[in-house]
Formats: structure tokens, C-alpha cells, sequence
């Protein structure tokens, strides 16, 4: 059974001030919420790591990055490495999301290296995987995101892979208010996960957690996690208000 899990990427927003009230608002929104029924993270700017996760203190929710570097250290001016982000605090990083894919211009290649990196470094990562929408017009929903699922995994034992939660955040529904149907997340979802089982084995799947993103609200919360391959929301916009960011968590458990 796989457990719920429940995210809320950042972006670039938020400030030093208004960062630490709205974790300080969700953590003890949420501190009813028993961690074993559902798993809940934020992912703050860079900046604003230290400062939210001090203020998340006790609660059940984790940190995580919204990127980092694949290398080790050395002179790689203005990245941050794995091992800075353990150091800190974070337990998870968003790998290959669909804005640093296409307003930053990373590969599948590169995001495979971060994979490979945050595991290896002890770091949870999150793969972010998700056609545009003229791919979906195309009718190449299922070719991208499989190329995506197996590049971004490519080179990695069952063993490995069993850190990576999977983020199906289709990039017509990211910030557009246009989110999926459930039914065209749950399609994708079991795309994905018959993948996964294709890739390694069928146990190893069903263990796996696949989110999706794109729009995620408290009002459509419950219906797509109704789905039987989501696993969960990773949240953008929503997760900038407490009040729903917590009642999409309450949706989840
Ligand atoms: P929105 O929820 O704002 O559409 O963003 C989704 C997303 O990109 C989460 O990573």
C-alpha cells in the first residue's frame, strides 16, 4: 500500500519573511495529520531553506530543493551540491521539472546525472516527467513521457530507483487552471508505473509513488488522488495558502 504524498513547490516566490510564516502555518495546520497516513514536504527557494525548515522544527513535514548540482563541489559558480543541501537539512529535490526543462533548457541527460546524484548522495529525488500540450495534440503523450521516465532513470539499479517518487505534471496544466481530468492523469499514471514494472519488476512498481501536478486545488484534490495511480499532488499555486495547501493534504489522508 503505498502511502500518500503531498507536495508544494514553491517556485520562485515567496520572501524571508513570508516564507517562514506560511511554514509556520502549515506545520502546525498540519499537526493533527498522523505521518503515517500521509507525506508531506515543501519546497522552498533555495534562500529560504535554512529559515523554513528551522520553522517547520517538529512537524511531520519534510524540505526539500527545488534543484541543485550533479558534481560534487568545485568551481561550478552559483550551484548548489547535494552534499550542501544534506547539510542543511532537505530530505527530497525536484529533478527535471518542466520549468527548468523548457525555460532552462536542461536535457533528459542532465536531469539523469541529478537522479543519479541525489540518490547516491542520500538525497530523495522527485523526477518530474510531463508532455507539452502540442504533444498532446500530436498524440505523443505516451512517447514523451516514457523517453523522459527512462532517461531520467537510465543507468540506475531496482535498488536505486526505489528512492524516486515520480511527478506526472502535464505542462499545459502547470499555472494554467487547466488541470488534468482524473482520467487523463490516471492514464498517464499507469503508463508510467506499467513502465516502471517493464523496466524492473512488478513489485518494485507498486511500491513506487507517482504525484501528479498541474493546477492541483482543494476542490479538485480528492477526485484526482481517488485515482488508483495517484499517489499524491505535487502542488504549485495552492501551496502558496496554507488554508489549501492543508486542505489538499486533508483531501490525501
Ligand atoms: P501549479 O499547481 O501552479 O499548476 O504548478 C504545478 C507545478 O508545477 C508543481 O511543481
Amino acid at each position: 500500500m503505498r502511502k500518500p504524498f503531498v507536495a508544494g513547490n514553491w517556485k520562485m516566490n515567496t520572501d524571508n519573511h513570508s516564507s517562514v510564516n506560511l511554514a509556520q502555518s502549515i506545520a502546525s495546520g498540519s499537526s493533527e495529520i498522523a505521518e503515517k497516513s500521509v507525506s508531506m514536504a515543501v519546497f522552498p527557494p533555495f534562500v529560504y531553506l535554512p529559515s523554513v525548515i528551522k520553522a517547520l522544527n517538529v512537524s511531520n513535514i519534510a524540505a526539500g530543493a527545488q534543484d541543485f548540482y550533479f558534481e560534487q563541489n568545485g568551481a561550478f559558480t552559483g550551484e548548489i551540491s547535494v552534499s550542501m543541501l544534506k547539510d542543511i537539512g532537505c530530505t527530497f529535490v525536484l529533478c527535471g521539472h518542466s520549468e527548468r526543462r523548457h525555460v532552462i533548457g536542461e536535457t533528459d541527460e542532465l536531469i539523469n546525472k541529478k537522479v543519479a546524484a541525489a540518490i547516491s548522495g542520500g538525497l530523495l529525488p522527485v523526477l518530474c516527467v510531463g508532455e507539452l500540450l502540442d504533444e498532446r495534440k500530436a498524440s505523443q503523450t505516451n512517447e514523451v513521457v516514457t523517453r523522459q521516465v527512462k532517461n531520467g532513470l537510465a543507468g540506475l539499479s531496482a535498488e536505486k530507483i526505489s528512492a524516486v517518487t515520480i511527478a506526472y505534471e502535464p505542462v499545459w496544466a502547470i499555472g494554467t487552471g487547466l488541470t488534468a481530468t482524473p482520467q487523463q492523469a490516471q492514464e498517464a499514471h499507469e503508463l508510467v508505473r506499467k513502465l516502471l514494472a517493464k523496466m524492473y519488476d512488478a513489485r518494485l512498481a507498486e511500491e513506487i509513488r507517482i504525484l501528479y501536478g498541474g493546477s492541483a486545488k482543494p476542490d479538485n484534490a480528492a477526485e484526482l488522488m481517488a485515482q488508483q495511480d495517484v499517489d499524491g499532488l505535487l502542488v504549485g499555486g495552492a501551496s502558496l495558502n496554507a488554508d489549501d495547501f492543508l486542505a489538499i493534504i486533508r483531501a490525501a489522508v
